[in-house]
């Protein structure tokens, strides 16, 4: 192993909760945000921030953005080229700020318009770029626009922003139609006059009718606002999703669930969602270097390319190995499908093994694949409490370290969670009156809902909530979060986090040509080359294998002489 790896930095001496004691190198060289280059998201390794959770500057609990604004050189020694940050808009929280009350504020207990730019400022400054969340297929209840639709009457201008139907049976007093909603439940809701309202998410969540031109102009006037404030570019939420063709007979569920979902489904992934974007296109492209997006589109992945394309959203999430087991072939066969998806589109591929919508990877990949493949990968668990099936979390970390080190040797851009990097598990220990997910209190019994990788993150062995602030943070921490937090771990050179960073300081040298070729190997071994030489292998079985020839630059783990044990990662210079 490299020094990289086993270099010893100095133990701090005491412990700094903006995660960057002991560092005496110094951040490493992030490229320079100001830098005009167009294609700097091609390769670039994402880090999402889910500000309610990460750092708490005022001390009520909750994150916000000057906490983040403090953990900036954290963020720049741990070597991300950009931040990508969940919603921190104002919200009532119905689900988690994907409830939108006002899309070009600040939450008030995350701070204020000046925090987001001096926040721009500071990570730009540091070499970092900005991502922020639009989240157009609805607005919460609270947005001032679904304010004037209940207050006006059907027909009204002002319903039509939103989906509104007639309900069925006497004085509409039936839903328009059985359909159910994401979180559990039907997903419309009576307003008390014979309408109803559509809402594929939390009652909260109105969808929005992208039909309505006063909608697609105010969210042109949105993107336009925060790329004036110097965002470099867009996640979209639920990007398949804005474009509906309901009709006057509203199919039933199961009609619903058995159309396909390629182009003309009433709901999913209509070709004409791609007009909206193409005029998001010209926002993007006015401005220099042009702003980037990137979809959240659950869709078929031969459809993938269409929000990837250069004319649309530029980029699109590719969510395979959410949904993937730990297994070689498996792996391979889900880079070549994505890359040649990418050079289909002309975009790059992403790369994404956790997030806030899925149990973490560490957690996953300690626990048996699901007997029902079509069953969330951790949701049996996280519904037994931790029971059953048996986590075996060494295994699960061991198995994340090397999938980690697999996907930053890869072509495209990574897209990182917060708190993966110190290899955190799944929290599974909150008590109900402490839960926040809305799919927790919507589907009682069937989904614990995603809290568990929402907890704020451990910043100090010890102290008031780990150091994410001075309070108790909004979600339970647990115990064994003091091993894991930032400053545990910059005293190990094993540790997880020594292991991001340097791969991270790495990965520079491997951002080239966006190609990869295979090397023959052993069946439960993946061994790709990049065209500059550099190697990555990855034993995906139980067993240890010979290493393969060349110099081993960093592993995921302890490597056996000569031999690479199962679950484990190398990067290899021939
Ligand atoms: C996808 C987001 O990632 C998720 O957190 C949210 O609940 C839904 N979209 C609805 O906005």
């Amino acid at each position: 192993m490299t020094d990289a790896l086993l270099r010893s930095d100095a133990a701090s001496p005491s412990e700094d909760p903006t995660g960057t004691a002991g560092d005496a190198e110094g951040p490493s060289s992030n490229v320079a945000a100001s830098s005009d280059d167009a294609t700097w998201w091609r390769q670039a390794v994402v880090y999402q921030v889910y500000p309610r959770s990460f750092a708490d500057a005022d001390g009520d609990g909750i994150g916000d953005l000057a906490g983040i604004r403090s953990r900036v050189p954290y963020l720049q020694r741990l070597g991300v080229d950009a931040v990508w940050l969940s919603p921190f808009y104002p919200s009532a929280l119905a689900d988690g700020g994907y409830d939108v009350d006002d899309y070009r504020d600040v939450d008030p207990r995350l701070g204020t318009l000046a925090d987001f730019d001096a926040l721009v400022d500071a990570l730009h400054g540091a070499g970092i770029r900005i991502i922020v969340d639009i989240v157009p297929n609805h607005t919460s209840n609270r947005h001032v626009w679904f304010i004037e639709a209940l207050a006006s009457p059907r027909g009204s201008a002002a319903r039509d922003r939103y989906i509104f139907r007639d309900g069925s049976g006497v004085d509409g007093q039936e839903p328009p139609a059985d359909w159910t909603s994401a979180f559990g439940g039907p997903s419309w809701e009576p307003v008390g006059d014979g309408q109803w309202y559509l809402h594929y998410f939390a009652i909260e969540q109105p969808d929005l009718n992208w039909d309505n031109r006063e909608v697609r102009d105010d969210f042109l006037a949105t993107l336009r606002f925060w790329a004036d404030r110097g965002v470099d570019g867009f996640r979209i939420d639920v990007a398949h999703g804005l474009a509906k063709e309901l009709g006057e007979n509203l199919p039933d569920q199961a009609t619903l669930d058995s159309l396909p979902r390629a182009g003309g489904h009433p709901l999913w992934d209509r070709d004409e969602v791609h007009e909206i974007y193409a005029e998001w296109r010209q926002v993007f492209d006015s401005y220099s270097p042009p702003r980037t997006a990137v979809a959240e589109a659950w869709v078929e992945s031969s459809r993938r390319p269409r929000y990837a394309s250069p004319q649309g959203l530029g980029q699109a999430f590719n969510f395979d190995l959410l949904e993937a087991s730990f297994d070689a072939s498996v792996f391979r066969r889900i880079v070549e499908e994505n890359l040649a998806l990418a050079a289909e589109s002309g975009s790059s591929t992403t790369w994404v093994l956790s997030n806030h919508d899925v149990v973490r990877h560490p957690t996953r990949y300690g626990l048996p694949d699901p007997v029902d493949p079509a069953e969330k990968r951790g949701a049996a668990w996280l519904l037994s409490g931790g029971a059953d099936p048996v986590l075996d979390a060494d295994l699960g970390l061991r198995r994340a370290r090397a999938a980690t080190l697999f996907v930053l040797g890869l072509p495209g851009s990574a897209y990182l969670y917060q708190g993966e990097e110190l290899g955190l598990q799944e929290v599974v220990d909150i008590a109900p009156d402490e839960r926040q997910d809305p799919a927790y209190f919507r589907n009682p019994g069937v989904d614990v809902g995603r809290d568990g990788c929402r907890v704020p993150i451990p910043w100090t062995s010890d102290g008031e909530s780990f150091g994410f602030g001075d309070a108790a943070a909004h979600l339970p921490q647990p115990s064994w979060f003091g091993e894991l937090s930032v400053a545990a771990e910059e005293r190990d050179d094993a540790s997880t986090l020594s292991m991001y960073r340097a791969a991270l300081a790495l990965r520079r040298e491997l951002e080239t040509d966006e190609e990869l070729v295979w090397v023959d190997s052993p069946d439960a071994v993946a061994h790709f080359r990049r065209p500059n030489g550099w190697e990555v292998a990855t034993n995906f079985g139980d067993t240890a294998c010979p290493l393969p020839a060349g110099d081993v630059v960093l592993s995921s783990g302890p490597l056996e002489d000569g031999r690479l044990p199962g679950a484990t990662t190398v990067w290899l210079r021939a």
